[in-house]
C-alpha cells in the first residue's frame, strides 16, 4: 500500500476517541475504525485498542483471525505505520533512556523510568499464553541495546579442575538442542497494592497483573554446565549477570542454587523465544535465563555472564531486596543479611473478572455469576484446586481448571480457572457481593486468609486470599 500516507505512532495515539476519530494499527497498517466501532460485534472492547495496536487483542480474541475480518479491516485502511521501534524524543539522544523500546499503550506504567507496567487484569485470564506485548514488564535500569551479531555469553564454570570460561555467540546457543517449557513468571511484588492497604510498604504499587504465562524456548543450562565439568554440589550457586548497568557500572544480577540449575527437571533454559517469537527487548532480547517456578527477579534478562560460585550473587537485588520478613520487622530493625533470598514462590491466585466495583449481571435462570482468574504456585507445584466463596467462607465452590498436562514437581505454567458462584436473595437485595478466592497446590499448601499476618516492609510474597467486592444487577 505504497500509495497511502505514512503516520508516526504518536500521530495514531492522538486518535483515541470518537470526537478525535478512532485509529488503530495492525502490523504496519493504520486504520480508521470510527464508524465501525459503534457496530462492532464485540461491543466497546474495541476501545481498548483506540490509538494503538490491535495485534495483542486479536491474539486473545481469535475470532478475528479469518479472511473476512481481515478484509473488513483492510477496507478501513488509511495509511502505513512508520516502522520505528524506539520511543524517544530528540532531547534524549545520548541519555541512557534514549533507546527505550516502544510499548503497547495498554501497559500502564507504575514507573516510566525504569519502565514497569502491568496489563489490565481483566484481560489476563482470557488466554492461557499471555500475548508478548501485554506481558508485564519489570525493569530496574534502562533497557540495554544488544546487537545480535555482537552478542556473547560467558560461562565461567569455576576454577580448579574445571575448564576455561566458555564464550558462546547467539548462533552457537541457537544451534544447541532446543528445549521448550511453559512457565509463568511472577514478580515478587505481585499484588503488593493489596498488602499496602493494610499498612504502607516500600515498593512499586503492583496490582495482580505482575505475572504472565508463556511458552519459552532455548538451550538447557544443565547440559551446558555438565559439559563444562560442573559436578552437583548442594552448597554452590549459579550467578547470572545482565547487560543492564547501574550508574556505578554494576550489572543487574541474581543467583539460584546450583542444584536447581543442574536438575534436568528444573527446566532452567537460556531462552531466545517467547511464545514462538524472538524475545522482545523489554523481555531480555536476545537471551534471558528462565528459572521456572522461581521468583521473577532470578530470571535475568539480557544475560551476558554465568558464573558457578561458592556464594550467592553479591548484587543489591540478591542481597538487599526480594527477601521476606516478619510483620513486626521495620526499617529500624531489618537486617537483610539474616533473611534468605526468595527462590520458589508461594501458592497464589487472583480474580481477574469481574473487576472490583464492576456491576455484574446475575444469570436470571439459575441465579449464578461467573468468575474467572489465575492461580499459580512456585517450585513446579501444580494447582490442585481453587475455591471461591461469596459468603465469607460459609460455603465454598470449586472452580474448573484450565492447565497444562505437566507432571507435578515440574508444573511451571499457571492455571486459569472459571467458577460459578450462587447469589443469595440477601445479596441480590443488597445488590452486592464480596468474592474471595484461594488456591491449593500439590503440597496442599493453601493461601493465608489475611494480609495482616504476612505483611512485610518490602511488600513481597503478597499471597493472601484475593477479595473482590462487586455490584449486582
Ligand atoms: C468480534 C471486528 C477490534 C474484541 C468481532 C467480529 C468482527 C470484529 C467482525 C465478529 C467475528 C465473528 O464472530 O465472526 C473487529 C475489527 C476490529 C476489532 C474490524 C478493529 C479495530 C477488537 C478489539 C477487541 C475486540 C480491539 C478487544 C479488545 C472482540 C470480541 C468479539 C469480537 C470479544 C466477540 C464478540 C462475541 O462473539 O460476542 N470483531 N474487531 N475486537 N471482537 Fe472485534
Ligand atoms: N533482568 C535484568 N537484567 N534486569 C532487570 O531489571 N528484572 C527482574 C527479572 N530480570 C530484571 C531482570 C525482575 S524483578 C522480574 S519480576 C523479571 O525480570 C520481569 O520479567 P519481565 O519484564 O520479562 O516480565
Amino acid at each position: 500500500r505504497k500509495d497511502l500516507p505514512t503516520y508516526k505512532a504518536e500521530q495514531v495515539e492522538q486518535h483515541n476517541a470518537p470526537d478525535k476519530r478512532i485509529w488503530v494499527t495492525f502490523g504496519l497498517g493504520v486504520y480508521d475504525v470510527t464508524e465501525f466501532a459503534e457496530n462492532h460485534p464485540g461491543g466497546d472492547k474495541i476501545m481498548m485498542a483506540a490509538g494503538s495496536a490491535i495485534d495483542p487483542f486479536w491474539a486473545i480474541y481469535q475470532q478475528h483471525n479469518t479472511l473476512e475480518v481481515l478484509e473488513l479491516l483492510e477496507s478501513f485502511r488509511i495509511g502505513n505505520l512508520e516502522g520505528v521501534t524506539v520511543a524517544n524524543t530528540d532531547e534524549e539522544l545520548g541519555s541512557p533512556w534514549a533507546q527505550e523500546p516502544k510499548r503497547h499503550a495498554l501497559l500502564k506504567p507504575a514507573s516510566k523510568r525504569p519502565f514497569n507496567a502491568e496489563p489490565p487484569i481483566g484481560l489476563l485470564a482470557e488466554k492461557f499464553y499471555t500475548p508478548n506485548e501485554l506481558f508485564y514488564v519489570r525493569n530496574h535500569l534502562p533497557v540495554p541495546v544488544l546487537a545480535p551479531e555482537e552478542y556473547e555469553l560467558e560461562i565461567d564454570a569455576g576454577g580448579g579442575e574445571q575448564k576455561e570460561p566458555l564464550t558462546l555467540t547467539l548462533a552457537q546457543i541457537k544451534a544447541l538442542p532446543k528445549h521448550t517449557v511453559t512457565a509463568a513468571i511472577m514478580c515478587g511484588g505481585n499484588r503488593r497494592s493489596e498488602m499496602t492497604s493494610i499498612k504502607a510498604v516500600k515498593g512499586l504499587s503492583w496490582g495482580a497483573g505482575a505475572v504472565g504465562n508463556a511458552k519459552w524456548s532455548g538451550a538447557r543450562l544443565c547440559d551446558l554446565l555438565r559439559e563444562q565439568g560442573v559436578q552437583p554440589n548442594e552448597s554452590m550457586h549459579v550467578i547470572f549477570e545482565g547487560a543492564d548497568l547501574d550508574p556505578t557500572s554494576h550489572p543487574y544480577g541474581a543467583s539460584i542454587p546450583l542444584s536447581k540449575a543442574l536438575d534436568p527437571r528444573g527446566d532452567v533454559i537460556l531462552a531466545y523465544e517467547m511464545n514462538d517469537n524472538p524475545l522482545t527487548r523489554d523481555h531480555g532480547y536476545p537471551i534471558r535465563v528462565i528459572v521456572p517456578g522461581t521468583v521473577g527477579a532470578r530470571n535475568v534478562k539480557w544475560l551476558t555472564r554465568i558464573v558457578v560460585a561458592d556464594h550467592e550473587s553479591d548484587s543489591h537485588w540478591q542481597q538487599n531486596d526480594y527477601k521476606g520478613f516478619s510483620p513486626s520487622t521495620d526499617w529500624d530493625t531489618v537486617d537483610f543479611g539474616k533473611a534468605d533470598a526468595i527462590q520458589a514462590m508461594p501458592v497464589t491466585s487472583a480474580i481477574c473478572t469481574p473487576l472490583p466495583g464492576e456491576r455484574v449481571k446475575v444469570n436470571p435462570q439459575d441465579g449464578y455469576i461467573t468468575v474467572r482468574g489465575y492461580a499459580w504456585s512456585g517450585g513446579g507445584r501444580k494447582i490442585l484446586r481453587v475455591d471461591l466463596t461469596g459468603d465469607a467462607g460459609q460455603t465454598w465452590h470449586v472452580a474448573e481448571l484450565e492447565q497444562e498436562d505437566a507432571p507435578d514437581g515440574r508444573h511451571y505454567g499457571w492455571s486459569l480457572w472459571t467458577a460459578r458462584l450462587p447469589i443469595t436473595k440477601d445479596q441480590q437485595e443488597q445488590e452486592q457481593v464480596e468474592i474471595w478466592a484461594k488456591a491449593v497446590d500439590s503440597a496442599y499448601n493453601v493461601q493465608p486468609e489475611k494480609f495482616e499476618h504476612i505483611w512485610n516492609l518490602r511488600g513481597v510474597l503478597a499471597n493472601a486470599y484475593h477479595k473482590v467486592k462487586v455490584k449486582l444487577a
